[in-house]
């Protein structure tokens, strides 16, 4: 059953989830959700009473144990280790700290070139922790399961125009006004914080890949504050790199950014193999504007999981219709879970998409 792909040896294709990233048949469509181990969860909650954020992404043993309850109670096909956007900010030279209510803070954000220069990128190794919880989780996870079906391992990294956003800014932002003024400034601080970031998250992703990730996804969450015009000036190239040596590994990367309708036609160029949706676009309409050149993942509105059951379940069906059996769609969610979720309703998510085949 399983064909070699030129180029892609060292990928996995007993697991359903990376076929599809390869926009291969599979006999079930995949389902994982973004932040699928998260504040909605119990489990995780427990494990947040003892541990901070940091503690838990930091400690292998726990990143590994929050990730595998997370996907054995979720029963999903693929498990999204446990870590954070910003851990590479630490060995760069930046430091960061959760804000209980407020998210990541960064308390010197990069300004000006000095500081960009000054940023460090020879200590990647320091991130190790993310590679030997992935080995613990992949190890877990060797053998198929009961129907045959290896679980997927996803990795995970930061886009260079997402992350410089968090460093300039100091945190989360509405309007992006330093990260801008940063990027329209013509110093050569933009084009060398891109190289430097290419620099870590290359390093970065190389270890995760090397202790078993089967894909890598790249989180550009916030790229749809831009403009296609600045997109493309700003962002599109070192974005291609970074998917391309990624590539180079030999696995599957998956791009994903929220509010990016307007950007999907230049998404193209990336090479990703699969692109993530948000629920502001309809499935059929955004891979369209993909040109069907790549796979897609998505795109059931979170909130949606608060709604009654006759909802939830159309909306997961106007999904599925809109994917029409065509190979590459993984489903899953436009962003991520919200804490106060009901857990039942992800489960039921998971159950409808199981109780579904691909036409
Ligand atoms: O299950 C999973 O999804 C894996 C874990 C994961 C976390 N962060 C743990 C986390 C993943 C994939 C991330 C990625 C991440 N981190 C992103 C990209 C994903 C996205 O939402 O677009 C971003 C933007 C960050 C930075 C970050 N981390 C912010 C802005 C926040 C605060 C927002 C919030 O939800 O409170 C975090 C905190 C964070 N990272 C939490 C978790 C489970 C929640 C806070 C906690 O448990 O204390």
């Amino acid at each position: 059953m399983d064909t070699a792909i030129p180029g892609q040896s060292q990928v996995a294709t007993g697991s359903r989830f990376v076929r599809a990233c390869l926009r291969q048949p599979v006999d079930s469509t995949p389902v994982w959700f973004l932040r699928q181990a998260g504040r909605y969860m119990p489990e995780y909650m427990a494990v947040r009473k003892h541990h901070s954020l940091l503690e838990i992404c930091r400690t292998p043993q726990i990143a590994a144990e929050v990730t595998i309850t997370a996907a054995e109670r979720l029963g999903v096909d693929a498990a999204i280790i446990f870590a954070d956007l910003l851990l590479p900010f630490t060995p760069m030279g930046l430091d960061f700290e959760f804000v209980n209510g407020e998210g990541p803070v960064v308390h010197q954000p990069v300004r000006s070139l000095e500081h960009v220069q000054a940023l460090r990128t020879d200590r990647a190794d320091e991130l190790q922790y993310v590679a030997q919880a992935i080995e613990l989780v992949a190890k877990h996870f060797a053998s198929p399961r009961d129907d045959g079906d290896t679980l997927g391992i996803i990795g995970f990294i930061g886009a260079p125009f997402t992350l410089a956003s968090y460093m300039i800014e100091g945190g989360s932002s509405r309007n992006y006004v330093e990260t801008k003024k940063l990027m329209y400034s013509g110093s050569a601080a933009w084009p060398l914080l891109m190289e430097k970031l290419l620099t870590v998250l290359t390093a970065y992703a190389q270890q995760q890949v090397e202790a078993g990730a089967d894909v890598i996804q790249i989180f550009d969450s916030w790229a749809g504050a831009l403009s296609v015009a600045d997109y493309r000036q700003f962002c599109l190239a070192p974005t291609r790199e970074l998917i391309q040596r990624v590539q180079a590994m030999g696995v599957p990367v998956i791009y994903f950014g929220v509010d990016t309708a307007s950007l999907l036609p230049t998404f193209r160029e990336l090479g990703a193999d699969v692109v993530g949706l948000d629920w502001r676009v309809p499935l059929d309409i955004g891979w369209q504007a993909l040109g069907h050149a790549t796979a897609v993942q998505g795109n059931l509105d979170p909130i949606t999981l608060f709604a009654p059951d006759s909802i939830l379940e159309a909306r997961v069906n106007e999904i599925l219709t809109q994917a029409a059996g065509r190979p590459g769609h993984i489903f899953n969610l436009g962003h991520g879970i919200v804490p106060g979720t009901p857990f039942e309703s992800v489960l039921r998510v998971v159950e409808l998409i199981r109780n579904s085949r691909p036409s």
